[in-house]
């Protein structure tokens, strides 16, 4: 396998519910190279989004370890952890989640704007973006005036804002209908293959996750088991 950019070692989670204590993950073991693209799929409530916050430093772990680009996250400070966050990895989320007040440049910009990029700088980026996700004639409207799947677009150019080695994704086609859905694939596929960008896709379809190199299947925390792909 090539550089290992992410790695987990007997990840666990447990959230305390009302005094009954639900074990979300039991031990996830799991390595992703720098360039691959792997899928995690399961049932509903298996914890592929808890898998994805604590690689993704959204979430603390109960027990184990996670390290993404060699750096021992749950361990870090909150601060150096959001750094990390903001240079190292894109999140894309089934909900877009885009702030609806800014238009589709300045969600882009947003990004870059913590990270102390230039006014200038900055917006000739999320031009570039935009245009990298087929949107750039789309720049200046406001989420509310874009479909689902343009609204995708504009949270993968996003994600894109600092560089990032690492994009996870939790079911980015959930909320697109079936075409829309492809198109999405297609510019994640790419993104994969042409910038060379690793990515962690949680999915429901068989179809989307056969894209990956490899295929993680959860149940009930835990891995089941990993196959390969097709990567086509
Ligand atoms: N913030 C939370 N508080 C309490 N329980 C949670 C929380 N987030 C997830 N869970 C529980 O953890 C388990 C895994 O959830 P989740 O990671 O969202 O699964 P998936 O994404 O595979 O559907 C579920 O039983 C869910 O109810
Ligand atoms: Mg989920």
């Amino acid at each position: 396998m090539a550089e290992i950019i992410l790695q987990t070692r007997g990840l666990k989670k447990i959230f305390p519910m009302n005094g009954v204590a639900v074990q979300a993950l039991r031990g996830i073991d799991m390595q992703v190279g720098r360039g691959e693209f792997v899928s995690v799929v399961g049932p509903s409530g298996c914890g592929k989004s808890t898998l994805l916050s604590i690689v993704g430093g959204l979430m603390q772990p109960t027990e184990g370890t996670v390290l993404v680009e060699g750096q021992d996250l749950p361990h870090l400070s909150e601060r150096e952890r959001a750094l990390l966050r903001r240079e190292h990895i894109g999140f894309v989320f089934q909900s877009y989640d885009l702030l609806v007040d800014l238009t589709a440049a300045e969600n882009v910009e947003f990004s870059m704007v913590l990270a102390g990029v230039p006014r200038a700088e900055r917006r000739q980026r999320a031009m570039e973006l935009l245009e990298r996700v087929g949107l750039a004639d789309k720049a200046d409207f406001l989420p509310d005036e874009l479909s689902g799947g343009q609204k995708q677009r504009v949270a993968i150019a996003r994600s894109l804002a600092n560089r990032p080695n690492l994009i996870l994704a939790d079911e980015p086609t959930g909320n697109l209908d079936s075409a829309t859905a492809a198109e999405i694939m297609e510019l994640l596929v790419d993104l994969n293959r042409s910038d060379d960008v690793t990515l962690v896709m949680v999915t429901h379809s068989p179809e989307d996750a056969a894209r990956a190199h490899r295929i993680i299947h959860m149940r009930d925390g835990q891995i089941e088991e990993t196959r390969g792909g097709s990567n086509r």
